[in-house]
């Protein structure tokens, strides 16, 4: 059996898809029930859905073979995994963000709210600025508005909650994508399998390019 942790959400929907396509599919995954874990024996495949920023820590720890993660949560948490394709889906870019009237003249340390610690402290680190990183957890955007911070490092999609809420993007510091990734050392012993998911996942990347 491969182990494949999947992405919950809208994100882990399309993925799905393209394993279906690929020829791996496991159609009780589209009952509309609770459960979290699909096998489908004869392709040898068993999916499960995790949070998306957890599935990592299931490739990592080999609890999972392979699975799909966004490059954001590669960046931030380095997990030692092996990451295999990029599947051109989930794409954002990974911004500094700010209200509109915000200029950053370097003079004072820049405080920086995000859920993204690792990331934006490696960026202002390779641009060599000051920084003070506020940590949370999710509604970013609302930190500069009430001056917790000056400016945000978070995931821009569409641009559509940082122009509801006055801000816009000072700097696009990475475009991020999902990522297929697999457990080191099931690669090893899994490798047969894995390998032959991974081409034909390719094949999908390339027939949706
Ligand atoms: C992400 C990100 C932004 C928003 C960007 O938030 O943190 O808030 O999506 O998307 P847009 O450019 O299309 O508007 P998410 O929905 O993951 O929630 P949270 O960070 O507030 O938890």
């Amino acid at each position: 059996m491969l182990n494949v942790a999947l992405p919950k959400g809208r994100l882990g929907e399309k993925v799905y898809a393209m394993f279906e396509a690929a020829g791996y599919p496991c159609p009780s995954i589209k009952e509309n029930t609770r459960k979290l874990i699909f096998e489908n024996e004869e392709k040898q495949v068993r999916y499960f859905w995790v949070k998306p920023s957890d599935v990592s820590i299931y490739v990592e720890r080999g609890a999972a073979d392979i699975g799909v993660a966004g490059k954001d949560i590669l960046l931030e948490y380095e997990p030692d995994v092996y990451e295999l394709l990029d599947l051109n889906l989930g794409k954002c870019r990974m911004a500094v963000a700010a209200p509109k009237d915000f200029y950053d003249d370097g003079e004072k340390t820049l405080k920086v709210a995000t859920k993204f610690t690792n990331i934006a402290a490696n960026y202002y680190n390779s641009i060599g600025r000051d920084i003070d990183i506020i940590k949370l957890n999710g509604s970013i955007e609302i930190a500069p508005i009430l001056s917790l911070s000056d400016v945000i490092v978070d995931i821009v999609e569409t641009g559509t909650t940082l122009k509801e809420n006055d801000l816009e993007v000072k700097t696009e510091i990475l475009p991020i994508s999902a990522r297929l990734i697999a457990n080191k050392s099931s690669f090893k012993f899994k490798g047969k399998l894995i390998e032959s998911v991974l081409k034909s996942i390719e094949k999908q990347v390339k027939k949706d390019d």
